[in-house]
């Protein structure tokens, strides 16, 4: 595993490994591996002959009020877990590398960053455009893959690699969870035990929604209220917000028909988690 900080020496790895006819497959994180990320690697060498995976704690996808500074770092673990699945490229690029003094261009992606997330981070999805767009510029990769974790995340890069033309293939990959269904998130390591037990119920209620899809449940009004009265059974848990959406436009839904997107934010103490589930009605 080769490691590479300066985005000059990625950008000509890159360059001379599509020379020689590789297949060059990305996965961007910010670190704190777990198993969700892990799948993506595994995935990414299945898909690719040369695996870039990226390391790199986006300053600008965090309001000033938010994580950026306490978001889990622990390079020298990452670099572990990555060895074991002989990866080609470790790409650690430094924050003054990407955002030097007089950064001044930022890529939008209109709409779809306005909802679900956007309304409550308004300039997240920006900050993650952005970083992705400058990611795929350096690494240059034919394929890049990301999580149905960040559902709004995947379906905005899928949005801006079309729009701009980036001839990248976007994989999108199902959710890794914990054994009580929580999904795995950098995040998680926040949670003390009391909050840890709760946030199960996230999971509890997106499943909820699915079994009541699957009994012939058609009423999104009543389902959601069914929803936020099982999460309201868990008083550490306050909800951002919680609907049903189509899962192309997420444009949100009055009744059940075809694929529907259930999607939440909810704040467990001071962590916010998020979490979907795509449910399809016969
Ligand atoms: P990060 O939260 O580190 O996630 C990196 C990738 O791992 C994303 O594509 C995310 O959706 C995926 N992922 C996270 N948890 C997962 C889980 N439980 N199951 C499957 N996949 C999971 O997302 C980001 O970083 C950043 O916004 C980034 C795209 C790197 C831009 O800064």
């Amino acid at each position: 595993m080769r490691e590479i900080k300066n985005p000059r020496e990625m950008y000509l790895y890159s360059l001379k490994a599509k020379s020689h006819g590789k297949r060059v497959g990305f996965v961007p994180t910010m670190g704190a591996l777990h198993e969700g990320h892990l799948s993506l690697v595994e995935e990414a060498k299945k898909k690719s002959d040369i695996v870039v995976v990226s390391i790199f704690v986006n300053p600008i996808q965090f309001a000033p009020n938010e994580d950026f500074t306490g978001y889990p770092r622990n390079t020298g673990r990452d670099k572990k877990l990555l060895k074991n699945f002989a990866i080609d490229v470790l790409f650690l690029p430094p924050a003054d590398k990407l955002f030097p003094d007089g950064f001044k261009t930022f890529v939008e992606v209109d709409v779809l960053s306005k909802k679900m997330c956007g309304r409550s981070r308004p300039a997240h999805f920006r900050g993650v455009a952005t970083i992705v767009t400058k990611l795929f510029n350096i690494v240059n990769p034919d394929v890049a893959f990301f999580g149905e974790k960040d559902y709004q995340q995947q379906l905005i890069i899928r949005q801006m690699a079309a729009d701009l033309n980036f001839p990248i293939e976007v994989v999108s990959l199902p959710t890794v969870r914990e054994f009580d269904g929580l999904a795995m998130s950098s995040r998680n390591a926040y949670l003390n035990q009391k909050e840890r037990k709760s946030a199960a119920i996230l999971y509890k209620a997106l499943s909820l929604a699915q079994r009541e899809i699957q009994s012939g449940e058609r009423d999104v009004n009543k389902l959601l209220f069914r929803l936020r009265s099982l999460i309201g059974s868990e008083p550490v848990v306050r909800l951002d917000y919680l609907l049903a959406a189509d899962p192309r436009t997420l444009q949100e839904v009055k009744s059940i028909k075809g694929k529907v997107l259930f999607a939440l934010a909810a704040y467990i103490g001071k962590t916010r988690l998020i979490d979907n589930l795509v449910v399809e009605a016969e």
